[in-house]
Formats: structure tokens, sequence, C-alpha cells
């Protein structure tokens, strides 16, 4: 039996990537992570990591069966935390192949790169799965039975990594399992995600520094949880004393409006919301200014509109509380973060109003 815990992660600079880091090397493990190649510095989220005696990375690539055979032979990982995706849906629609790549094959790669190297026996493998499979969802709430229904290029992806890690589990006899996770967020979440995307909006808007916030479906419902107390979970799954998928969510959903209605509220102006559909306004109550407003170039061509997760089986075999961090708390730390970043880094807070510019002109989704 192999006491080692060492851990290797794909996605290793993601939001989910760096808070497992930190959680797992808090644990003691030795953690290795998977890192691409790239012109632009995109390691901010592990740079604090780096050089700590126990944190190592690699470059491989999900697209390159030979970098991530080489990896895993190299490490001897007991646990490999599979995170690394095209995660956007909805650019899922314009790069589906790339997607479905990384997404599907990929998860291939991860699994044949462990057979490869006779780690069957000794190494467990989770896989990030998602409430994306629900899709065009057939029940709410979505538990562990619930038909899967996935509509979009990246759920279509993320059906195929959820059935290998499955097949490889019955075929092998490995321990791989899925965390089925609802969206979780935090101050570390990638800024062209709603939840984020309001959250350094509402924050510019309140200092100046920005008009307008244009979004897409407010009707959109969502079940979101805290990053932080979901990698604990990812964990859990695979300390588990037999390999199965589980729901991972907070089982409360709130809409886009409700989330960007807090949020705003936490950055200081309050939201009265007008009109209908595209011409929906938030606009705000002091001034009498539209903050908000709806553009259809963030609508989808098919659009997930009611997730909301089922925890009980993660409540009873895992002992997680999904309540940890309430939707409340999290809008909170998130605005709160938000205004400290965006008052604080002047020269950036100038880059960002460009940005802010594109995202006004429909540009960046
Ligand atoms: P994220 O912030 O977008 O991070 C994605 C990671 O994947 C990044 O480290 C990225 O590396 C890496 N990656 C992408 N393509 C790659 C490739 N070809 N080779 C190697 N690495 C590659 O995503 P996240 O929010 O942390 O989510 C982590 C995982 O959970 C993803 O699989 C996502 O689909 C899944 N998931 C997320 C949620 C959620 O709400 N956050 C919910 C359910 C499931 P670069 O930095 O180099 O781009
Ligand atoms: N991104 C974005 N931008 N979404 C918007 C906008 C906008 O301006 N306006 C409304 N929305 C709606 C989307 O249409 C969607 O219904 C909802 O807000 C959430 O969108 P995202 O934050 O982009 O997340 P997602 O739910 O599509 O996907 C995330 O969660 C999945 C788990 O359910 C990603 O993290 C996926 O990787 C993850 O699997």
């Amino acid at each position: 039996m192999d006491k080692r815990n060492v851990a290797l992660i794909t996605g290793v600079t993601g939001q989910d990537g760096s808070y497992l880091s930190e959680f797992l090397l808090s644990k003691g493990y030795e953690v290795h992570g998977i890192i691409r190649r790239s012109s632009v510095d995109y390691r901010e989220r592990i740079a604090h990591l780096e050089g700590k005696p126990n944190f190592h990375l690699h470059y491989a690539d999900m697209g390159d069966s030979m970098s991530l055979v080489k990896v895993v032979g190299k490490v001897l990982p007991t646990e490999i935390y599979n995170l690394a995706a095209q995660s956007h849906v909805q650019v899922s629609f314009d790069s589906p192949e790339f997607t479905a790549d990384v997404d599907a094959t990929g998860v291939l790669r991860v699994l044949e790169a462990v057979r490869t190297n006779h780690l069957e026996k000794t190494c467990r493998v989770y896989q990030a799965s998602t409430s994306e499979l629900y899709g065009k969802v057939e029940e709410v709430p979505q538990n562990e039975n619930t038909p899967f229904h996935p509509y979009s290029p990246y759920a279509v992806a993320k059906l195929y990594g959820f059935w290998i890690i499955k097949e490889y589990r019955e075929a092998y006899n490995m321990f791989c399992c899925s965390g089925i996770l609802f969206n979780h967020e935090s101050e570390r979440r990638g800024e062209t995600f709603v939840t984020r995307k309001i959250t350094l909006a509402a924050a510019r808007i309140a200092q100046g520094k920005q008009d307008c916030l244009y979004l897409g479906n407010l009707d959109s419902l969502r079940d979101w949880g805290y990053a932080k107390d979901y990698v604990e979970c990812m964990w859990l799954i695979l300390q588990h004393d037999k390999p199965e998928d589980f729901v991972i969510a907070t089982g409360v959903q709130h809409t886009v409006r409700e989330f960007a209605t807090l949020a705003f509220h936490h950055a200081g102006i309050e939201l009265r919301w007008e009109g209908e559909g595209v011409n929906e306004k938030g606009i705000d109550v002091a001034s009498g200014k539209t903050v908000v407003a709806v553009s259809e170039d963030f609508y989808r061509p098919t659009d997930v509109v009611n997730l909301w997760g089922d925890p009980t089986k993660a409540k009873a075999e895992l002992g997680w509380n999904p309540q940890k961090t309430t939707f409340e708390e999290l809008v909170k730390l998130m605005v709160e973060n938000d205004m400290r970043k965006v008052a604080a880094d002047d020269a950036a807070s100038r880059v960002r109003t460009n940005l802010a510019e594109y995202l006004e002109k429909g540009l960046v989704k």
C-alpha cells in the first residue's frame, strides 16, 4: 500500500486548482500541478505558492498525451485531480472542437496516462464534473439520479468525461470518481463568469470607473457556493471508502438579477428594476442612472436556466456542510474584495477601464 500523499492537479492555475493546492499543502501533501506555456503571466492565483518546498509545477497539456504520460510517470501521484478544462460555457459555442478535445478526450488521456504507468491500483482520480450535465433540466432539484440533458458543447464534452470515468472504474477497477459540482465562485473567479463580472462592475461603478454593466439572461437560476468550501469536497470524495459520484451544491438557488441586486447593495448602490427582457434596466435609486442593462450579445444559443442541487448524499456520506458559506456571505466577500482591488490598484484599474469599455460594447463575453 502506497502511504505517500502525492497529488497531481491539472488546472492548477485556475480558481479551483489554486484553492485545492492550498488545501492539500495544509494537509501535508506533496502537490504537483501542470501548467501551459503562455506569452502573458497567468499564474497570479498560485504565485504565493511558488517556491514552497512541497509545491512543484510541470509543463504539460490536456491535448498532449505524451506530456501527460511523462508527468504522471515522473510524479507517481497517489491522487490526481483533473480540473483542467475550457470551462466557459459561452466560449464552448465559439470553440466547440477545442472544448471537446480538452474537456472530453483530455479526461481519457489522463486515465490512460495512469494505466500506461501501471498506477491503476495506487492512484485515485477525481474528475471535475458539472451541474451543466443536467442542462435542460428534467427535474428540480437535481441529485445523483437525475437524468442528464446536456445543453451546450461544454456540457456534451463533460458528459463524455463523466462516462469515461465510470467506464474505467468498472472496466479496470480503478478508484476514479466524478464530483458533480454546481456553480462555485470566489474572489479568484474568472472575470467573465457572471458573478465576478457583476462584483467587479459594481465596484467600478461605485468608484466612478465604469458607467454601466451589460448582462444577458437575468432570470437564469443558479445554485452558487463558495469555491474554497467545494475543494474540500473533492478531497473527501477521494478519501471515501468506495469510488462513487457525488452532487456538490448548497441546495439554495437565486437568479442573476438577485445576485446583481445584492452585489450593488454591498457596493453602496441600491437598484430598482424596470422593464422586461432585453429592455430591462437596473437603475441606481439615488442618481436615477441606468447602471445595469441587458445586451443580447450575452444570450446563449441554448441556456441552462434552472440549476438547483440536492447535496443530501454528500452531507450524509462525506459529512460535508453545504451551508458553510451562505449566498449572502459569498456575495459580500466577493464585492468587498473587488472594492479593495479597484480602489487600491489605480494603474491596473486604468487597464480594467479598457476592459470595461469592451464589456460595455459587448466585445468580450
Ligand atoms: P478555470 O478557473 O477556468 O480553470 C481552468 C484550468 O484549466 C486553468 O488552470 C487552465 O489553465 C486549465 N486548462 C485549460 N485548458 C488546458 C489545457 N489544454 N491543458 C492544460 N490545462 C488547461 O476553472 P475552475 O472554475 O477552476 O473549474 C475547475 C474545473 O471544474 C473545470 O474543469 C470546470 O469545468 C469544472 N467545474 C467548475 C465549476 C465552477 O463553478 N467553477 C462547476 C462545475 C465544474 P490556463 O490558466 O493555462 O488557462
Ligand atoms: N458569463 C455570463 N455573462 N453569464 C451571464 C451573463 C453575462 O453577462 N448574463 C447572464 N448570464 C447567465 C448565463 O446565461 C448563465 O445562465 C448564468 O448567468 C451563469 O453563467 P456563468 O457565470 O458563465 O456560468 P455557467 O453556469 O454558464 O457555467 C459555470 O458553472 C458551471 C457549473 O454549473 C462554469 O464554471 C462551468 O465551468 C461550470 O461547469
